[in-house]
């Protein structure tokens, strides 16, 4: 498959699995504290990095609006990245983001044409040709820049991106817009309807015949088309007064499509202001939210946001923003009744998305509040990046507790986010969890007590004859641990893989 490539591509490659593995750190509960929803201060890279253990294949969707590389420097963040630096910033972010998909999930990136085409490529690469689902038109502005040197330009584009192939949106709920162009000029019962076309362009061997209407009047498909049903299915229909045949019954026929039997609406790939705000919408909502301190200059309209996510999640799904800037996609995911984890390294997650979010559970009423009736309520964490958990030499700090490493090791293990209580574990024991048969035990923070070896860290016979006791398990297991004192042979016999503490953990 044709790929890009920029300086320091390899580079770029490596860096997702280098970035340190840090913990994250609770700084404040708001509203109820509800833990299902967290707003994390730091660089993404490694928030995400810290998060996957736990969210692993758990997110629904993904809506991110990163820099744009539009070379200015805003109030709130700098968006003036060399070309391939951008690249380099990017790629390891969209691999870590890719872990977090769900199955069934799907990735919303918005972009102009400074990157846009060039994401496109790095996102094919990443989560594959067949997996792109298509580019959204944003109308982003209201008028003509009549300033610009060149063009005006009115859109955004919005890439989407499911984890498998053949993802199938959620329609969205029919608009008075959309029902005004049925009608019902004959009174029929079943309620308003259009005209369909009666023709196909592709042959089809039944659809060629000349059929007279009520007036006596014959009709053929014009040359090189044919009636899209049989003749017999017609008069059927007919019978049944599902044709139009005009209001003065000499018009061709018409197959009358009934709103009553029209689903709900297929997502289209423009996006209007009228339909969903433009940039001067979210400017608006900004100086709503904050009429006193500055506002974020880069936001985008919670309508837009909410568009996505009525196609992409339902309610109480997990949405995602690793590039969260005032806070949109969380304050539009919890007025939705979704749980969301937001990221933004800058100082407006405090100065804007904190504020901002405590107003979302107090109801505040500007945005979606109101079509969507929301009253407020609910509540979230709020976190920031805690120290490494390797130091330089490659030691875990003391600091860290079990329960953070055991979900580290569990997913390094498994592949699967870490949701407590995990199968088969025991609570205040070495045995994490169960997974496919296989116990997985980690020995780390004198977990057996202090009488044994470096804490209980060191798997010796003692401490195998402890876990036999206390946590048995006859099926193959894998033991975390400082060091090990048993041999091969003993080993192989007892059904254990070793790995050593903190050699063997991925994420240094
Ligand atoms: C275009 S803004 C997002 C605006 C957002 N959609 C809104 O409606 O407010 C991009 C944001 O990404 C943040 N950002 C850039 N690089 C980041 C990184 N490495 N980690 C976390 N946030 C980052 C910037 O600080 C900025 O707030």
């Amino acid at each position: 498959m044709p790929t890009l490539d920029w300086l320091n591509r390899d580079a770029a490659f490596r860096l997702a699995h280098q970035v340190p593995y840090r913990l994250l750190e609770p700084v404040s509960a708001h509203g109820d504290g509800d833990a299902r929803n967290l707003l994390v201060q730091g660089d993404n890279l490694e928030a995400l990095k810290a998060l996957l253990p736990l969210y692993r294949a758990q997110v629904k969707c993904i809506f991110i609006d990163p820099p744009y590389n539009t070379k200015s420097a805003f109030e709130h963040y700098d968006d003036n990245l060399e070309h391939s630096q951008w690249l380099t910033m990017m790629l390891p972010r969209l691999q870590l983001l890719r872990e977090f998909l769900r199955e069934d999930g799907s990735i919303w990136v918005t972009i102009d044409d400074n990157e846009g085409h060039y994401l496109k490529v790095l996102m094919d690469e990443v989560f594959g040709r067949l997996c792109f689902v298509d580019t959204v038109i944003w109308q982003k502005a209201d008028s003509p820049r009549n300033s610009a040197r060149q063009f005006s330009s009115d859109h955004d584009y919005v890439f989407v991106y499911s984890l498998q192939p053949g993802w199938v949106p959620t329609r969205l709920e029919r608009t008075e817009e959309a029902n005004s162009i049925y009608s019902n000029p004959d009174d029929d019962d079943r309620g308003p309807w259009l005209p369909g076309d009666p023709y196909a362009n592709k042959p089809y061997s039944r659809g060629q015949y000349s059929i007279a209407g009520p007036t006596g009047r014959t009709f053929a498909p014009p040359p090189g088309r044919f009636w899209r049903v049989s003749e017999e299915k017609l008069r059927e229909l007919d019978a049944d007064g599902r044709v139009w045949w005009g209001p003065t019954g000499d018009a061709r026929p018409s197959i009358k499509r009934y709103l009553s039997e029209v689903g709900n609406l297929v997502p289209r790939t423009f996006w209007s202001k009228d339909e969903v705000g433009s940039n001067r919408t979210s400017k608006n909502e900004m100086r709503a939210l904050f009429p006193d301190a500055a506002s974020f200059t880069t936001p985008k309209p919670e309508r837009l946001v909410r568009r996505a996510l009525e196609i992409a999640t339902d309610l109480d799904d997990l949405v995602l923003d690793s590039f969260l800037g005032s806070g949109t996609t969380a304050a539009v995911a919890h007025k939705m009744g979704r749980r969301w984890i937001g990221i933004e390294a800058g100082d407006h997650a405090v100065t804007h998305c904190l504020p901002r979010l405590e107003k979302v559970l107090a109801g505040e009423p500007g945005g979606i509040s109101a079509a969507v009736n929301w009253q407020g309520g609910g509540g979230f964490r709020f976190l920031r990046l805690g120290a490494p958990v390797f130091d330089a030499a490659g030691r875990i700090d003391p600091q860290v507790r079990f329960a953070s490493l055991a979900a580290h090791v569990w997913q390094q293990e498994t592949r699967s986010a870490y949701v407590s209580p995990l199968p088969g574990a025991v609570a205040g024991t070495p045995l994490v969890g169960t997974h496919d048969g296989r116990a997985i035990y980690l020995l780390y923070n004198g977990i057996l007590g202090d009488r044994r070896p470096e804490g209980g860290n060191v798997l010796t016979l003692a401490v195998l004859q402890a876990l036999k006791a206390v946590v048995p398990h006859d099926g193959p297991k894998v033991v975390y641990a400082e060091a090990c004192r048993l041999g091969e042979a003993r080993l192989a016999a007892e059904g254990i893989v070793f790995r050593q503490i903190p050699y063997e953990l991925a994420g240094r």
